[in-house]
């Protein structure tokens, strides 16, 4: 099992043989109803998402998915493209709201609060559940301005040297001060693509989220840039929850502790990443991870 695991962070599953990959499955059957397989729920979760269903206009996008996102995880959501990964994943801080003909139903809480309430303001919800999204889109502002702006409009700085304090300290954990830190007056969108991700990294975490959602963080870059970002987010898991969206059954093996399987609108499996690469109970997840579908 740990070897079958081994080989699928490596790369090697996407060209391995099915029977070779996964053979705890031979002698059950598997799942094919639309129900979600495994369990989608954990204890003391950060954020949790009952009978969630999105439409845009009459066509529904998403299927009565219920899920937690437990604290301290990355969690991988993978399936075929359309399937409705993202538009899941902008449910979770109310970015679907900005989206024309978008509907979103179903109670999606965080800590136990409702995010849809009336009481709720989207502005501080989306700083504590930040998000990153698939092409790195630095403010057009310097590097410090890129970062040091969500503290300045959420007041998390008394004064100058606090600021300071909260950007170095971001641009740290972003793993990219060293790089930067002779010039912070320079602007974002100077910096190569890499780095231009992980100062959107920086600046999500300046406003202290709870929880950061990553679309597609790494599909705009080169490997080298994209194992900086994946180290980045083992680091993150320490003070953070992370949701990430991503193509790369790799990568997902690599960075996630859970992974969510969706296939058109469905949310399939939930399950242990390791439990979901090497022994899939659903067929739908099977034929997807044996690179049979999608
Ligand atoms: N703004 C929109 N208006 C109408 N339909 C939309 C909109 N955004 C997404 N959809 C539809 O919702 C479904 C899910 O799309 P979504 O972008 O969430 O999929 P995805 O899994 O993220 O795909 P990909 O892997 O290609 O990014 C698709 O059928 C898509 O066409
Ligand atoms: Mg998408």
């Amino acid at each position: 099992m740990e070897s079958l695991f081994e080989a699928a962070k490596s790369g090697i599953m996407a060209t391995a043989g099915k029977e070779e990959i996964l053979p705890e499955v031979k002698s059950q059957p598997l799942h094919k109803a639309r129900e979600t397989v495994g369990n989608p729920f954990v204890d003391n979760p950060r954020m949790t998402c009952r009978e969630v269903s999105v439409y845009y206009g009459d066509k529904k996008a998403i299927n009565n998915v219920s899920i937690d996102i437990a604290r301290n995880e990355v969690i991988a959501m993978i399936g075929p493209s359309g399937c409705g990964k993202s538009t899941f994943l902008r449910c979770l801080n109310r970015m679907n709201d900005t989206v024309e003909g978008c509907r979103v139903v179903g109670d999606i809480r965080l800590d136990g609060m409702d995010i849809h309430d009336k009481s709720v303001d989207v502005v501080p919800l989306r700083a504590r559940v930040g998000m990153v999204f698939q092409k790195p889109n630095p403010f057009p502002k310097s590097i410090f301005d890129n970062v040091a702006y969500g503290p300045k409009i959420h007041g998390l700085a008394q004064n100058r040297s606090e600021l300071d304090e909260i950007v170095e300290g971001s641009l740290k954990k972003a793993g990219l001060w060293e790089e930067v830190q002779d010039r912070l007056n320079q602007p974002g969108t100077g910096l190569s693509g890499g780095q231009q991700q992980r100062l959107c990294i920086a600046r999500a975490i300046a406003v202290s989220p709870e929880v950061i959602l990553m679309d597609e963080p790494c599909s705009a870059l080169d490997p080298i840039a994209t194992a900086k970002i994946e180290e980045l987010i083992a680091e993150l898991r320490e003070h953070y929850s992370i949701v990430i969206v991503t193509h790369s059954m790799q990568q997902a093996a690599r960075v996630s502790q859970r992974t969510a399987y969706f296939h058109l609108g469905d949310l399939i499996e939930v399950g242990k990443t390791a439990r979901i690469f090497t022994n899939p109970r659903h067929q739908l997840t099977e034929d997807y991870i044996t690179g049979r579908f999608g």
